[in-house]
């Protein structure tokens, strides 16, 4: 049986951190080693750091109970434990920019949940089954920097999740889109630990989330750009328009989706059938955390909704419906993803997954 890869978790403690340690219970490549968050938890056993805020619905697994909490900034003492880092850290951007370099620097994969690096040139933002060859930019990441096995990928915002892959899967199949105007409904969960207060949440919707918007609007064509003379180039010949909202559910993000088509307007049917037939490399590589189908199509007219299909695919798969035409635009459609899954730390680990079949760990 092959050797688990020893991994650790930083930010640990927090929304993110305690959904890799979930997800990362028997995993079959990679096996936890370590734990770190902030100062304030480090010394303290696991269970004790998270206590009065362990939000699972699995207890937290035996193997970690006790272990100590590090020191997220002492990343020496990473560097006997584990080969990669999942890096879960919510903090100022340039103190984790800084933080997760110091990991790579020293010889360690760092995958990041954390926005410091999604536009830095030379670090990959990816959705395993769209930009799977932007890891490429590892090769250049190491070049540039002269590190020595360390690198740096990232995983996009949540927000992105449940809209990016079906109109990547429709590109794909030669119907690229000109235009798209996303309005999301986002879970609280995507707030981390606490999260928004109860009175702010309960009987509301909260039309602003800081920097968001930006985020959902430029992060897509980065992820469609094509990678050339060492760097990535952005789909400039697509437009999108996003509006993002806090709604009061738990987990799951879903995004109502109004798009026109740059060339002919296809059928509905045809649509349909780029979506049920589109898979991607995590797929043809059969990864473990890979969800089969990437899309799951709901033909009710009330679905997705998100208690009901947040889960689709291991919280893994991106699952559309309402596919309609639209009066202004050619189509609509709602899509859903699993925020703090797909969309955070089950997302992150398809990406190592990925790093690891394409001989990068
Ligand atoms: N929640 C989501 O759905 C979601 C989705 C995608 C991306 N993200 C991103 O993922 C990251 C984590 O989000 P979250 O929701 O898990 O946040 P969170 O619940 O607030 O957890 C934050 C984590 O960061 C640690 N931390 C804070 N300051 C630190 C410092 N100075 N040094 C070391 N560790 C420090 C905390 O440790 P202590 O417990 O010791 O304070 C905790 O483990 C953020 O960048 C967020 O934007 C979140």
């Amino acid at each position: 049986m092959m050797e688990k890869m020893k991994v650790g978790v930083i930010g640990a403690t927090g929304m993110v951190g305690q959904n890799y340690i979930k997800l990362l219970n028997d995993h079959p490549w990679f096996e936890v080693s370590l734990v770190a968050a902030s100062p304030a938890s480090a010394g303290k056993p696991y269970h004790e750091a998270v206590d009065g805020r362990w939000l699972m619905k699995s207890p937290i697994p035996d193997v970690l109970r006790e272990l100590t909490v590090a020191d997220a900034n002492d990343t020496k003492a990473a560097m006997d434990k584990c080969r990669l880092v999942f890096s879960a850290i919510d903090a100022d951007k340039g103190f984790v920019r800084k933080l997760e370099e110091k990991y790579a620097q020293q010889g360690l994969a760092v995958v990041s949940n954390n926005s410091a690096h999604r536009l830095t040139p030379d670090v990959p933002m990816i959705v395993p089954e769209v930009n799977w060859q932007h890891t490429d930019l590892v090769a250049i990441q190491r070049r540039n920097r002269s590190w020595q096995g360390g690198l740096i990928a990232v995983k996009p915002n949540c927000s992105v999740q449940s809209y990016v892959t079906p109109l990547y899967a429709l590109k794909q199949a030669g119907l690229p889109i000109e235009t798209a105007v996303a309005a999301t409904l986002q879970a609280v969960s995507g707030a981390g630990f606490p999260g928004p207060a109860s009175l702010t949440m309960i009987d509301n919707v909260i039309p602003f989330i800081p920097g968001e918007e930006e985020k959902s609007e430029e992060e897509p064509l980065r992820i469609f750009g094509k990678l050339a003379d060492g760097k990535i180039h952005p789909d400039n010949a697509m437009r999108i328009s996003a509006h993002c909202n806090r709604v009061p559910v738990v987990d799951g993000h879903m995004a109502c989706v109004s798009m026109k088509f740059s060339g002919q307007k296809p059928s509905v049917e045809e649509i349909i059938r780029v979506w049920q037939d589109f898979n991607g490399k995590p797929q043809e590589l059969d990864l473990p955390s890979a969800p089969h189908p990437p899309i799951v199509i709901r033909e009710e007219q009330d679905r997705p909704q998100p208690r009901m299909d947040r889960d689709g695919g291991n919280g893994m798969a991106v699952t559309v419906g309402r596919l309609r035409p639209c009066p202004v635009f050619d189509y609509r459609f709602v899509g859903l993803s699993h925020n703090t899954n797909r969309g955070a730390a089950g997302g992150a680990i398809l990406t190592a997954e990925l790093l690891k079949a394409q001989g990068y760990l």
